[in-house]
């Protein structure tokens, strides 16, 4: 939602203001430039220096004395020449043949924040699993100018080869080998530069913080100041700089993703460069951008300080775990490094292209994981090791979510409700902005414009549908306000130095915010959501957490001062990006307990970091109702996909503005692509329910919307299996056609699963000419026609407002549910259809994943996983889940949907013409009618096998 310190001025004053201010002004210059960030200026001059002139002897190198390996762990300490100082290495090796090193002060109590593993980590920082060093071999070699490298050889990668680690004593450099080939480098560039962080400063600004007027205070006045001004905010800096810069280089790379969330193009541009890319870093730091420009490395409401890079010979990426203020550079170079002159034995292959990226961290423990590959499915699969995978969603959270700031009413939502019903356009959820609370203060309703909250979530939950309430982390400063008395009372908001809770100002005016880094804290607010406390609410109703970056109007660049200080002495600075991720999970937890039956959370948040999969999904926040923004959102959605951000989507429609009907319908027609799939529209925007719109739009909206839900269940099924990979729901052409350097920059067409490939309209016109992709060896099969085309080629095509581009790569079979319903839950028992999309050679599979949809007992194995496979004109059908546990509840859920049956079985390119086919379940034979259309490569239809899904079967096709 947008949010400028404006808000709170009458609207008169309000539309003056915006007349006298050029519109550059209140986008841009609320924020910061690496320029005007003292430790991101720093690193960058200090790579520029080293760059122009390299130094002759290095800065920084590893002392040989304190170098040691055991127990999976390679440790040094790096030598700064210039100061003396030591600072510690330390290198582990983990599951997948991940290598993680971590650089700090060799005092670990320098006062260093240690990092932010129990929150990020999946499993905390214990849960991390070592590989056993007993089989490492390790060599040392000197090379002939004296630097000595130690090759340490640690596992066999997917492929069967060799990764080895390389590590290099002057200068310090660390590179990760595979087959004798370097795929990532560290430091290669020598733009290693660290802060240490002053530890008397520590002690002597961490008295002040406990008591001003304490006879500490003449030492304090001493000390020198670290102040940093930014416009009329000072940050106090009361630890002194400490921060830190190293490159990272990718040789052989053509191209680096990730690293979200920026609207800019899915494959990273070059920075530094006005010419080729950008002047600015991209910036990775929560923040409320109002207005959010296009085509902008720009900082926005989250961040995932997650890099991959790519090329026809490898995927591999790097995780860099902070959640402090980080700035990354990109470059690309052509010839090796300066600095692989002294590096001879690792530099081997290694000219031509390389990607470079340059990280830059204002605090915290330098702490990366190098993520090996070499394919792009190795890497999903190990970064989730880390982070965790995307939460299996509530079912109905998959449908169709109608949002706008506001519903006015009750009365107003229910006649919404009521006009999808009699438009027959199916939607699951409808959601109220800030104005339905009692001013601002969430966890209450205006009792005025909502008399009966209950019973307007009942007529919802009739037929399936659910409310989503806003629910921010800012609390009104309110002493009549149980919640913020509570709060205040125990202690739970953010505090200032001096003791007093902190004040900002958000939606209420005055507000405070709680501590989510005080366990007892997050605990109370979760509570916060049981049916006692949260009055009015009932199991239909969900929560979306916005606002949480955290956003303070009157804040330095619309957030949270970074020397306040959080539960626990931990700096705001420290854990800034960290922030929104809590008050989801928090938020998440409270929804997990509040029924009897433990039921899956739906919290949707603006602001994420790395592992924020685990709690909810989350949008891409305020983008704007035009044609650019309709383009950027594909490139984001990509973005948060390949960073494990998978349950995510734009605002269809887009937020400001009013976007016309065709490009209303186009949005529509693309919103049904991305994995959270909801239309929002800020207040002072025109109403835009499709029916508005009139005739032909609402019939195309309601077609695509119809698309939606028909593939609910390949959708479900895609969440799942992300579970078990990691892989990417929503993904770019390349992560599925690695070796067509071609795709390698494509966003503009990307493939929804490894079986649908999407071509959306994102430009004007009633009828737009489409290029549209088609790279493999393979039959392409038009999803909503029985046209179909052989690849490789590039096809254009004249696509009409009513239609969009959708083919089946052939070789799948796609699990669907073809009546139309008014929600998901009515569809829930509704029988299935499966088409099979023949490839080349006649062959096809596919799965499909069913559980209940709602409860946690998926875990305890209550769920089915069908694998079916199309061969020599047979279709089988058997389960593919990955362990069979017999539970009762397993038996229960099955007993629950033992009826459910296969109503249709549609065969698409088939060479021949049959009469028949025979059903073989349970041992017993049977056979059904078949009828194929004329046409060669035609279509044959099995009506109604009334097989169930829950068993083995096979269907052989037959002549006669
Ligand atoms: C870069 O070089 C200039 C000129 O020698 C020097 O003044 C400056 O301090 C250097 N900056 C860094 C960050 O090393
Ligand atoms: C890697 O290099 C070593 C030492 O030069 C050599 O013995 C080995 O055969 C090489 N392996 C491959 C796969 O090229
Ligand atoms: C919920 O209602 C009860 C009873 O009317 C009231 O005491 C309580 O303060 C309300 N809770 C909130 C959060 O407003
Ligand atoms: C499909 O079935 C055929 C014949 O039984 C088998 O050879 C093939 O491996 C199966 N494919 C899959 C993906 O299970």
């Amino acid at each position: 939602m947008r949010c400028t310190p404006f808000s709170f001025l009458p609207l008169a004053l309000l539309f003056l203001l915006l007349l006298a201010l050029p519109v550059e002004m209140v986008k841009n210059s609320d924020f910061k430039t690496c320029n005007e960030s003292r430790f991101c200026r720093l690193h960058r001059e200090f790579a520029t220096n080293s760059t122009k002139t390299p130094p002759k002897v290095p800065r920084y190198s590893l002392n040989p004395a304190t170098i040691d390996f055991t127990d999976s762990k390679f440790v040094a300490n790096i030598l700064d020449s210039q100061t003396n100082q030591e600072l510690s290495l330390s290198l582990s090796f983990l599951n997948h043949g991940i290598v993680r090193f971590r650089i700090q002060e060799t005092d670990q109590n320098s006062g260093r924040y240690q990092g932010p593993g129990n929150y990020v980590l999946k499993d905390g920082e214990n849960g991390l699993q070592k590989i056993d060093s007993k089989n490492f071999k390790i060599e040392v070699n000197t090379s002939p100018e004296g630097t000595k490298t130690h090759l340490i050889s640690f596992y066999q990668n997917s492929l069967g080869e060799q990764m080895q680690l390389a590590i290099t004593e002057s200068p310090w450099t660390i590179s990760l080998l595979q087959n004798n080939k370097t795929t990532i480098e560290v430091n290669t560039r020598g733009l290693f530069n660290f802060e240490h962080i002053n530890k008397k400063q520590e002690v002597s600004s961490s008295q002040e913080q406990t008591s001003e007027s304490s006879e500490s205070g003449s030492t304090v006045a001493q000390k020198p100041s670290f102040e940093e001004k930014f416009k009329n905010w000072v940050d106090s800096v009361p630890k002194g700089p400490q921060s830190f810069g190293i490159d990272i280089n990718f040789p052989g790379s053509s191209n680096l993703y990730g690293i979200p969330e920026h609207a800019s193009p899915l494959s990273l541009k070059v920075t530094r460069d006005d010419k080729e890319g950008y002047s600015e870093p991209y910036r990775l730091y929560n923040l409320d951008v109002f207005e959010y420009l296009n085509d902008s490395p720009m900082a926005l409401y989250g961040s995932v300080p997650f890099l991959i890079s790519h090329s026809l010979e490898n995927t591999v990426g790097l995780f860099w775990m902070n959640p402090s203020e980080t700035w990354v550079d990109v470059s690309k170079t052509q010839s090796p490094a300066l600095l692989n002159l002294f590096n001879k034995y690792v530099s081997g292959s290694t000219s031509g292209n390389k990607m470079s990226s340059h990280w830059i961290s204002e605090s915290g423990v330098l702490d990366a994981f190098l993520i090996p590959g070499p394919t792009s499915k190795d890497v999903f699969l190990q970064y989730s090791s880390l982070v965790g995978t995307t939460s299996l969603p509530r079912e109905f959270s998959l449908g169709y979510h109608q949002c706008r700031w506001n519903y006015l009413d009750q009365a107003d939502v229910l006649e919404v409700n009521d006009k999808f019903e009699s438009n027959k356009i199916p939607y699951d959820v409808i959601w109220l902005d800030i104005e339905h609370t009692d001013g601002k203060r969430y966890y209450t309703w205006d009792n005025k414009k909502f008399p009966d909250p209950v019973a307007m979530q009942e007529k919802l939950a009739k037929h399936g549908r659910k409310l989503v309430n806003v629910v921010d982390p800012h609390i009104k400063v309110d002493q009549d306000f149980r919640v913020s008395k509570e709060a205040s009372e125990k202690g739970y908001f953010i505090k200032r130095n001096n003791g007093e809770d902190y004040k900002g100002w958000c939606w209420p005016g005055d507000s405070n915010w709680i501590d989510y880094f005080n366990p007892e804290a997050s605990k109370w607010i979760s509570d916060q959501y049981s049916f006692e406390n949260y009055n009015n609410t009932t199991p239909a109703l969900f929560v979306w957490n916005d606002m949480n970056e955290p956003a303070v109007f009157n804040g330095p660049e619309i957030t949270m001062e970074k020397d306040i200080v959080h539960f626990g002495g931990i700096e705001h600075r420290d854990v800034h990006n960290l922030y929104g991720m809590l008050v989801q999970k928090a938020t998440a937890e409270g929804l997990i307990n509040r029924e009897p039956v433990r039921k899956r959370p739906f919290v949707l948040s603006r602001s994420y970091f790395a592992g924020t999969q685990r709690y909810g999904p989350v949008w891409t926040g305020d983008n704007t109702a035009d044609w650019e923004h309709l383009k950027t959102s594909v490139s984001m959605v990509l973005s948060n996909c390949l960073a494990g951000i998978n349950f995510n989507g734009a605002d269809v429609g887009g937020f400001f503005g009013n976007p016309n009907p065709e490009l209303l319908t186009r949005w529509y027609q693309l919103g049904i692509w991305y994995p959270f799939f909801r239309a929002h529209s800020h207040i002072d925007t025109k109403r835009r329910e499709p029916w508005l719109l009139g005739e032909p739009y609402m019939t195309y909206i309601r077609d695509a919307i119809q698309t939606r839900y028909r593939l609910l269940p390949y959708w479900y099924t895609l969440f799942y299996e992300n579970t078990l990979t990691g892989m990417p729901i929503v993904r770019p052409m390349w992560v599925e056609f690695p070796k067509q350097s071609g795709l390698f920059d494509m966003y503009e067409q990307f493939m929804v699963g490894p079986a649908l490939m999407v071509t959306p309209v994102l430009s004007e016109g009633e009828a737009v000419t489409q290029r549209i992709y088609f790279r493999s060896q393979e039959s392409y099969h038009d999803l909503f026609s029985d046209y179909q085309l052989p690849g490789p080629e590039t096809h254009d095509t004249m696509t009409m407002l009513g239609s969009q581009s959708v083919f089946v790569v052939g070789g799948h079979i796609i699990p669907t549910k073809e009546r139309p319903r008014r929600s998901s839950q009515l569809m829930k028992h509704d029988p299935y259809t499966l088409t099979i999309y023949t490839s080349m050679h006649g062959s096809s599979k596919g799965s499909l994943y069913i559980d209940d949809g709602e409860t946690l007992d998926y875990e305890k194995g209550a769920f089915i996983y069908r694998e079916f496979n199309y061969t020599g004109a047979t279709l089988t059908s058997k389960d593919g889940a990955p362990s069979s546990v017999d539970s009762p509840a397993k038996k229960k859920f099955i007993e629950s949907i033992k009826h459910i049956r296969v109503e249709r079985i549609v065969v698409r390119g088939m060479m021949n013409s049959f009469k028949r086919a025979i059903i073989n379940e349970n041992g017993k034979e049977r056979s059904v009618e078949v009828t194929c259309t004329k046409e060669k490569r035609g279509v044959c239809t099995i009506r109604d096998p009334a097989v169930l899904i829950t068993e083995d079967w096979s269907i052989r096709l037959s002549f006669d």
